[in-house]
């Protein structure tokens, strides 16, 4: 009774739309009914069956989900794959050492023999969607409780997927669209044997580092290039050296004519989370409170890493990718905030609550239905925000320190021993011992003493007294101070000790078991997650539990009280279409932020042995002799960087940037300073994705890098 409403909601929402880009992130099944006008009408030239088809072959075959966390595309008839460098990065990473330096000196496989296989990573294209609202939502209605609610749509969920005829390395994913008024349907198909073909040197991919990274303008090239290999018969398959290059159903062509500020663009990807219809009390939540805390608490462990980076070159690749991914969330949290600061986000958005109100109190049914749903969400966020705050605190020590990640993983695999015996424990102890390889290879612990002590204070000092174990705070006693209860931790465990760790699991499992849960650090972290969990997190998420309901009936109701208004479903790692066009904004001081940058930019940023802005000898040669080939304007520039209004966010990594024909004429790698604020209050005069020009990844590819073969294998369209 609640499903069909919800849909026509969506659909009359519609009636009324102005013509004129205004963010959002679109299934792409649903851009004929919502967004098909209003994409033609502003530049689009094809139509949305040529970019979603599910009986003929359509851009939709040429994406893939890149490890589940970023986008990539197909990029030839024999399954080449463009991504970001910084997605690829893992990667890379992990076939460096000090003598063949990938990440520093590039690679380009000559041939495919020199391909590089990467255990674990795979990518999935999305095959169909399905609408699957009425079968997910049978028998539910207002009436259940949230807890009856769940098992009811989990057993339908089931019921539905067994439905399905799934081949191997097929699989579906059900998830829920506006905060579980509606159900979708993705039928994947995942291919397990990506390999390295090529990457620039990280001076080049990562040009620009953390300084300017969520920044304009901008000089990074952004990308790196896989392939997709399938089993002989062209079907998936995991690693095998028979296999052969994919043959892909449809792969992109490539724009060489460049675009104009104005120009339609459209940026197709697996955007991973936004949180678009927060009130304004759970905004400033978020980028006043947590957002700080957070903010805070990466400051301290980035000093550390930082200096330590810069002080030696094995450390430099050991944490370069820690670093860069707990960099990277500290500056889009600063962004963010700033952003929604700056903009006036919450007090637009209690803007927005007055005229709902005021709509709700013309209309008494609806007043009736959706009119407490505002003061209950906001009397419950605003009793989370102790919790949310210990949370904070609690989680960035688990996520920086590394010792406490691993006692984390430990913790999961004993479970296994206790409650299914040893003989399961030692079953999986290979599995174990593989992390175990990778996670210590770059493992030290001098650094991470390092970070431990400059956060673990935190936990004693700015918690309540209620939130902290009594056994950590014991243990801090016993010892005398903090600082010495710390050092102990590091100087004593087992668990800073890999080898010793991995030598005493393949020999005897049953005592290396003992060891851990004997070992200082593992009861140490042990004991302050568990208080942790029941103390903060299990409240946390209680409070979160009662809001769920309130946040989808709000869904409605805004949808209900503002017909006029576009809504569209917050990201969820779901492959969508965001449009706009190719331009760049005014700033806060009226400075016209141009809407690209060039080469000749890249080489005014340049600092010999620089940390972030060294450049490779060769690139500097190019430059002199503007040796572009076909890769420059017409008034003989490479373009470099490019600005668009696309709503994005993290996830949309990698995402192809399509012009007017659906042909690839850039990558999606980033947002601009403020930017990051469109997670959750987006705004089209301000919010600008940033995208490499892909005429500067195939002059990286086929001048810098040498490899004009892979070009060559590509559709260039002139
Ligand atoms: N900010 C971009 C994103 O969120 C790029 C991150 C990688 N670059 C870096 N300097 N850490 O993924
Ligand atoms: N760099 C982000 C990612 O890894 C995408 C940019 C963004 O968050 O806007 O997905």
């Amino acid at each position: 009774m609640l499903i069909r409403p919800f849909l026509s909601l969506i659909l009359t929402c519609f009636v009324t739309i102005s013509l004129s880009a205004g963010g959002g992130m679109w299934l792409p099944l649903l851009l004929e009914n919502l967004n098909e006008e209003e994409m033609q009408a502003m530049g689009m030239k094809i139509s949305a069956k040529d970019i979603y088809d599910i009986n003929n072959s359509s851009l939709k075959d040429a994406i893939v989900h890149f490890g589940g966390f970023c986008t990539g595309e197909v990029i030839s008839n024999q399954g080449l794959v463009l991504t970001n460098h910084h997605c690829g990065f893992g990667a890379i990473q992990s076939h460096s050492t000090l003598e063949d330096n990938v990440l520093e000196n590039g690679f380009w496989a000559k041939n495919k023999m020199e391909e590089k296989p990467n255990a674990g990573l795979f990518v999935t294209f999305i095959e169909r969607i399905e609408d699957v609202s009425d079968q997910v939502l049978a028998g539910v209605t207002d009436e259940l409780s949230e807890s009856d609610r769940d098992k009811l749509i989990s057993g339908n969920i089931d019921a539905l997927k067994e439905g399905y005829q799934l081949n191997k390395f097929e699989e579906v994913l059900v998830k829920p669209f506006y905060d579980g008024n509606q159900y979708f349907a993705f039928v994947t198909k995942k291919y397990t044997d990506v390999r390295l073909v090529g990457t620039p040197p990280s001076s080049i991919g990562k040009y620009g580092a953390d300084t300017d990274n969520w920044e304009w303008p901008r000089h990074t090239g952004d990308f790196s290039l896989f392939r997709i290999y399938t089993a002989p018969d062209g079907s998936p398959a995991d690693y095998a050296p028979e296999n052969v290059a994919m043959t892909p159903k449809k792969h992109l062509e490539i724009s060489m004519a460049g675009v104009k500020p104005g120009d339609f663009s459209m940026i197709f990807g697996f955007p991973g989370r936004t949180d678009q219809y927060l009130s304004a009390e759970a905004m400033r939540q978020r980028t006043e409170v947590v957002n700080p805390i957070r903010i805070g608490m990466r400051d301290k462990s980035l000093a550390v890493i930082d200096s330590a980076m810069r002080a030696n070159p094995q450390v430099k690749i050991d944490y370069a990718s820690k670093q860069a991914r707990i960099a990277n969330s500290w500056k889009k949290w600063r962004g963010e905030s700033e952003g929604v600061a700056t903009f006036d986000g919450i007090e637009n958005r209690s803007a927005m609550e007055t005229e709902y109100n005021q709509r709700l109190a013309a209309k008494p049914n609806a007043k009736q239905a959706y009119g407490n749903l505002l003061p209950e969400i906001n009397s419950i966020i605003a009793k989370r925000e102790e919790v949310a705050k210990a949370r904070a605190y609690v989680s960035e020590i688990n996520y920086n320190v590394d010792l406490f990640r691993i006692a984390s993983v430990l913790r999961g695999q004993l479970r296994v021993a206790d409650n299914n015996g040893i003989e399961a424990f030692t079953a999986r102890v290979p599995r174990i011992v593989n992390y175990l390889k990778n996670f210590y290879k770059g493992y030290n612990a001098e650094i991470d003493k390092r970070v431990a002590l400059a956060l673990l204070p935190a936990y004693y000092e700015e918690l309540p007294e209620q939130y902290q174990s009594q056994y950590v705070r014991d243990q801090a006693d016993f010892a005398g101070s903090q600082s010495r209860v710390i050092q102990d931790l590091f100087n004593r465990s087992y668990l800073t000790r890999g080898d010793r760790l991995i030598n005493l699991l393949e020999t005897n499992p049953q005592g290396a078991v003992d060891m851990i849960k004997g070992d200082m650090a593992y009861q140490f972290v042990l004991q302050l997650n568990k208080h942790n969990e029941t103390h903060v997190v299990d409240i946390y998420n209680e409070y979160q539990q009662r809001l769920a309901p309130l946040q989808r009936q709000y869904m409605k109701g805004l949808m209900t009280m503002f017909p006029e208004k576009r809504f569209y479903p917050d990201a969820n790692s779901t492959l969508r279409v965001s449009y706009g066009k190719f331009e760049g904004f005014e700033g806060l001081d009226g400075k016209d932020n141009h809407y690209m940058t060039y080469l000749d930019g890249v080489i005014d940023k340049y600092v010999p042995g620089d940390y972030e802005f060294d450049l490779p000898a060769k690139l500097i040669e190019l430059h002199e002799g503007k040796d572009y080939g076909q890769y420059a304007t017409a008034d003989g520039k490479l373009p470099v960087c490019v600005l668009g209004s696309n709503h994005t966010t993290g996830g949309n990594s990698g995402s192809p940037a399509l012009d007017a024909n659906g042909r690839l004429v850039g990558l999606n790698f980033d947002r601009t300073w403020q930017s990051t604020m469109s997670d959750v209050n987006y705004d089209p005069a301000i919010c600008r994705n940033i995208m490499v020009d892909v005429r500067y990844v195939l002059f990286l590819i086929d001048k810098l890098g040498g490899a004009p073969h892979l070009v060559e294998e590509m559709t260039l369209v002139k």
